[in-house]
C-alpha cells in the first residue's frame, strides 16, 4: 500500500486529478469508479477545470459509481446520480451511454444489482477505482460487520454513517437507511485503488488504516492491504496521527 501526504485539500485534488489526466492520456477508454461524498469535490471541480482548458478528454471514457441510496429519485439533489452529473458530468464530455450508477427505484433491487455487474464486467473491468474513507473504516458502503458481501448488495446503513451523511439532508429523519454498493470483492477485482482521504475527523480512519497489521471486517478499509495496486492519498490534516 503506497501513502502521498500532501499539503492540504488543493493539493490532494490536484494530484488526484494528475493521475486521472496521466491514466487516460495513456488509455482513452479507461474504465473509472468513482465515489461520491465530500472528498472528491475539490478532485471533481479541477477536471472540470481542466476539461474546459482542453487539459482532459473524456470523450471516450467509461464511469461506474460505488453506490446509490435506495429510495431516492434521480432528480432528488441528495440522490448520487444527481450530485455526479451536477458536480462532474454535466461539465465534461463523457457520454451519458458510458455514465453509470445503481438505480435505487429499481422496482427489482437483485436484478437491478445483477445488471449493474454485468454492464462491469461488459466493459473488461475496472482499471481505476477512486474512493473516499468512511470515518469508521467503511468502503463504498460496506460498513463494518462480521461478515461483508463480495457482489454489489443493498445494504443497511450504521447510525454512525447515517449522522454522518445527515449533514446534506435537513434532518435525519430523511436519509434513506439503505444502499446499494459494489461489494468488497467488486471493489478488489479493480486493477487499480486510489482513497482519497482529507481533514482531521478522518485521522484516526486514516491511522486504522495504514497502521493496521491485521485484516478485519469490523474494518472494511483494512482489506486493501491484500489489494497489490493501492494509493492512499491524504492531506497532512488527515496524516495527523501517522
Ligand atoms: C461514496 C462512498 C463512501 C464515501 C465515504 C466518505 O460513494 O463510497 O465510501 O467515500 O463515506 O465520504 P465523505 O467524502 O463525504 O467524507
Amino acid at each position: 500500500m503506497k501513502l502521498i501526504i500532501t499539503k492540504d485539500y488543493e493539493d490532494l485534488s490536484n494530484t488526484v486529478a494528475d493521475i486521472i489526466q496521466d491514466k487516460i492520456e495513456q488509455d482513452a477508454k479507461l474504465k473509472l469508479v468513482l465515489p461520491t461524498g465530500s472528498t472528491p469535490i475539490g478532485l471533481y471541480a479541477e477536471l472540470v477545470k481542466r476539461y474546459k482548458n482542453n487539459e482532459i478528454d473524456f470523450k471516450e471514457v467509461t464511469s461506474f459509481n460505488l453506490d446509490e441510496y435506495v429510495g431516492l429519485d434521480r432528480n432528488n439533489e441528495n440522490s448520487y446520480y444527481y450530485f455526479m452529473h451536477d458536480s462532474l458530468f454535466n461539465h465534461i464530455n463523457i457520454k451519458p451511454e458510458n455514465t453509470y450508477l445503481p438505480n435505487g427505484m429499481a422496482e427489482d433491487i437483485a436484478a437491478e444489482l445483477l445488471s449493474y455487474e454485468k454492464k462491469m464486467e461488459a466493459v473488461g473491468g475496472i482499471d481505476l477505482l477512486i474512493d473516499g474513507l468512511g470515518e469508521n473504516g467503511h468502503i463504498g458502503f460496506n460498513e463494518p460487520n462480521n461478515e461483508l458481501q463480495l457482489r454489489a448488495n443493498v445494504t443497511p446503513l450504521t447510525t454512525s454513517t447515517i449522522e454522518a451523511n445527515s449533514r446534506f439532508f435537513e434532518n435525519k429523519e430523511e436519509v434513506p437507511t439503505e444502499a446499494l454498493t459494489l461489494g468488497m470483492g467488486n471493489i478488489m477485482e479493480a486493477k487499480e485503488i486510489i482513497i482519497i482521504v482529507n481533514g482531521e475527523h478522518k485521522a484516526e480512519a486514516v491511522q486504522k488504516l495504514i497502521n493496521s497489521s491485521v485484516v478485519t471486517t469490523q474494518n472494511p478499509s483494512t482489506l486493501l492491504h491484500l489489494h497489490p495496486n493501492v494509493t492512499v492519498v491524504v492531506d497532512e490534516a488527515a496524516a495527523k496521527l501517522l
